[in-house]
């Protein structure tokens, strides 16, 4: 069976399509794969079925998936660990794990000069042209740095990151969160400026912060990180109480993660993510504790 990690970016999203460097963790949470020889290719996730030729986007993201492997048909069963379209990489760790099953199947090692254009190839068809972020942190899992320009570097955290996920509201869609930003860039172009010069800075600080495994001053850098984020209004009333309620229950810092607008929240804890767990399930957040270990990337 071949696996791969879903994502949260920790900072730097938005300012990431200006050029900023963000940094994500890959979280234990994602997609397993099994790719079995057919006669035409097909794809069982769950409820969803499809083969190729049926039109639908599930079915044309395996046949370009498949296109970009040079591969044969194959059924594929995939297990999703993760909400769909959340913001927590689901459709980039079903292609990387697709991708891995795949080569598994015809003989050939997962490489990732291989794999990564493979699920690009797949994310393409759900997300038009997607950053690579998503992809290279399926593939690698442990944390990353990722600019545009220069694409994923690995980095080492120094101690052990404790985190706690919710879903604070139907998630927006990435596209009309990202034009939301570029319309108030061209209104008001002082106000996003200085908001991704404070984001650089700040991402700045928090790669010094976790390869020194210093968790308190992580934490105050993500609640920075996401006040600066509201003030570029992609947070909502939800994703406001998710945080306010996992500060309250002692988490060390918490934003949003992803696009906003809904969709996923992030709060960093000390060590126990189940006071902030049970803070949000008492508000019927749905809710999991994901960790990051020191070096556990998988390549
Ligand atoms: O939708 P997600 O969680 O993959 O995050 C999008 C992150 C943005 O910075 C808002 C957009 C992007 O392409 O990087």
């Amino acid at each position: 069976m071949a696996r791969a990690h879903g994502k949260v970016i920790l900072f730097g999203e938005h300012a990431v399509v200006y050029g900023v460097p963000a940094i994500a963790v890959g979280i234990s949470a994602g997609a397993n794969a099994r790719a079995f020889s057919a006669a035409v290719a097909s794809i069982s996730i769950g409820d969803f079925r499809a083969r190729a030729g049926d039109g639908s986007e599930l079915a044309l993201a395996l046949e370009a998936l498949l296109a970009a492997l040079g591969a044969p048909p194959y059924a594929l069963e995939v297990e999703l660990e993760l909400p769909a379209g959340a913001g927590l990489g689901a459709s980039a760790a079903l292609g990387v794990a697709i991708a891995r099953a795949v080569l598994e199947a015809v003989g050939e090692p997962p490489a990732e000069a291989r794999v990564l254009p493979a699920a690009a190839a797949w994310e393409g068809v759900f997300h038009g042209s997607a950053s690579g972020i998503d992809a290279a942190a399926a593939f690698h899992g442990g944390c990353l740095w990722y600019s545009r320009a220069d694409g994923a570097r690995r980095l080492e955290p120094g101690a052990e990151l404790s985190l706690a996920i919710a879903l604070a509201g139907p998630p927006a869609p990435t596209r009309s969160m990202v034009e939301s930003v570029a319309r108030l860039k061209s209104r008001r172009p002082e106000v996003v400026d200085k908001a991704l010069a404070g984001i650089r800075a700040l991402v700045d600080n928090a790669r010094l912060s976790l390869e020194a495994g210093d968790r308190r001053s992580l934490g105050q850098l993500m609640d920075l990180n996401h006040m600066i984020l509201s003030g570029l209004f992609v947070s909502t009333e939800g994703i406001e109480t998710a945080c306010r309620l996992a500060r309250e229950a002692g988490a060390l810092g918490a934003k949003l993660t992803g696009a906003g607008g809904g969709g996923a929240v992030v709060a960093l804890v000390e060590d126990d993510a189940e006071p902030v767990l049970a803070a949000w399930r008492a508000a019927e957040l749905r809710c999991f504790a994901a960790r990051v270990m020191p070096g556990a990337g998988d390549s």
